[in-house]
C-alpha cells in the first residue's frame, strides 16, 4: 500500500497545480491574442514590437513575454539595450502548428473555455442539472475540433488500415456512411478522402457545429455533406457504416443513439465507435490519461451529458463494460475492440449488430 502523504507533499502538489494552471492559463492568452503565432511567422520580439505585431498593449505584452521566459517557454536575448523573446522551434510546434499532433494549444482552450462556465457549473452540480454542449460556446467547440483535427488528418487512414476487413467493406461502390456527432466536420471529411466512392454524410444535433463543418468542408474542397439532426433520428436501412467518434460517452441518450445506429444500417454494415482509451475498472490512483479524462468529465462532458433530463450521464471516463451495455441494450450482438493502436488517447471499437 502506498504511504499516506503528509500535509507538506499535499501542499507541495497542489502548489504545482496551481503553477500548471497558470501555465495553461497563459498559454490561452499567447493562443488568443495572437503572440505566440506572431514570435513564432515574424520572429523574436520585444514586448513593444510584439504589442505593434498584434494589435495588443505593450504593458500586457511585457508581462506575458518575462512570464513566459520564467517558466520556460521563451528564451530571452538581452543585448542590454533591448529584451527581445524567442519561440524555440520545439515550443512553436506545440503552440501553433495546427497539423502537429503534438498542437496543445487547443488543450488549452478547451479548459479555459470550461472554466468560464463555472458559475453555471457550481448549479448544475447543486441542482444534478447540467451545461449544454452549446452553452460552453466558440471556445470549447473549436477547441475540440482543432485538437482531435491532425489526428482525423494524418492519422485516420493508417489507424482504419489496421482493421483491413472494414476497410475492404467499405471500399465498394456507392458505399454510404455516416458520421454521427461529427463536430466541426474534420471526421467526416478525412472518412470520404479515404473511401472516395462513397457518400459520406456527417450528423450532429449542434447547428453551430453543422454551420462549421460545411464552411469546414467547402474550405477543403470536400464534397461531404452535413445534417442538421439528433442522431436518435437516422434513416433507416441506409448506411454501410455508422462512425461516432468522441461523442457516445456525450450523448444524454446513448441506447436511443446506438439503436438508431442499428436500424440505419444496410445488410452487412457496421458501427465503429471511437472513444477514450480508458481502463477497463477504476483502479485508482490511475495514470495520466485517466486523470485527463476525469478533468474533461468533471468541467464538460459529465454536464453536458446531464443537461437533459433523464440522462444516461455517461461523463468522458465510459469504461469498456459501459459502451458494452449500451450497445446491448441498443440490439448488438456484440461488442470488438479493434486492432487499431497509436491513435492518441482513443480505443476503436466496433458494434456487431
Ligand atoms: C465531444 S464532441 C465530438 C465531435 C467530433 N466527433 C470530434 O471528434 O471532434 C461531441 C459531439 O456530439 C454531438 N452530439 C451530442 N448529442 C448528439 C445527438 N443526439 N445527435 C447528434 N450529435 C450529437 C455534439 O453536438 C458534439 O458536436
Amino acid at each position: 500500500m502506498t504511504p499516506e502523504p503528509n500535509a507538506d507533499a499535499v501542499a507541495e502538489r497542489i502548489l504545482q497545480a496551481a503553477l500548471g494552471t497558470i501555465d495553461l492559463l497563459a498559454v490561452h492568452l499567447g493562443d488568443r491574442l495572437g503572440w505566440y503565432r506572431s514570435l513564432a511567422g515574424e520572429g523574436p520580439a520585444s514586448s513593444s514590437e510584439l504589442a505593434v505585431r498584434t494589435n495588443t498593449s505593450e504593458r500586457y505584452a511585457r508581462e506575458w513575454l518575462e512570464q513566459q521566459a520564467i517558466t520556460g517557454i521563451l528564451v530571452l536575448n538581452d543585448d542590454g539595450d533591448t529584451r527581445r523573446f524567442t519561440l524555440p522551434a520545439a515550443a512553436a510546434e506545440v503552440l501553433t502548428d495546427s497539423n502537429s499532433l503534438n498542437y496543445l494549444a487547443p488543450l488549452a482552450r478547451m479548459f479555459a473555455g470550461a472554466a468560464v462556465q463555472m458559475p453555471a457549473l457550481l448549479d448544475a452540480y447543486r441542482a444534478g442539472t447540467g451545461v449544454g454542449w452549446s452553452d460552453f460556446g466558440e471556445d470549447v467547440l473549436q477547441s475540440q475540433a482543432d485538437m482531435n483535427r491532425p489526428w482525423f488528418h494524418r492519422e485516420l487512414e493508417r489507424a482504419l488500415n489496421q482493421a483491413p476487413d472494414l476497410v475492404s467493406r467499405l471500399q465498394a461502390e456507392e458505399t454510404t456512411i455516416a458520421d454521427i456527432g461529427c463536430g466541426a466536420g474534420w471526421s467526416t471529411i478525412s472518412l470520404a478522402r479515404r473511401f472516395p466512392t462513397a457518400k459520406v454524410t456527417g450528423f450532429d444535433v449542434d447547428a453551430a457545429s453543422i454551420d462549421l463543418a460545411r464552411v469546414n468542408a467547402a474550405d477543403s474542397g470536400s464534397a461531404v455533406e452535413f445534417e442538421h439532426i439528433d442522431a436518435a433520428g437516422l434513416p433507416a436501412d441506409r448506411f454501410d457504416a455508422v462512425f461516432a467518434f468522441e461523442c457516445i460517452h456525450d450523448l444524454p441518450y446513448p441506447v436511443e443513439v446506438l439503436a438508431s445506429a442499428r436500424q440505419s444500417l444496410r445488410t452487412g454494415g457496421t458501427v465503429v465507435v471511437m472513444d477514450e482509451a480508458v481502463a477497463d475498472a477504476f483502479q485508482p490512483p490511475c495514470d495520466d490519461v485517466e486523470r485527463l479524462m476525469y478533468g474533461f468529465s468533471l468541467l464538460i462532458c459529465l454536464p453536458d451529458g446531464m443537461s437533459h433530463p433523464n440522462s444516461a450521464a455517461t461523463g468522458t471516463v465510459m469504461r469498456r463494460a459501459t459502451l458494452s451495455g449500451y450497445a446491448l441494450a441498443a440490439g448488438f450482438r456484440d461488442v470488438r475492440v479493434l486492432p487499431i493502436e497509436g491513435f492518441g488517447f482513443f480505443r476503436f471499437y466496433e458494434l456487431l449488430p
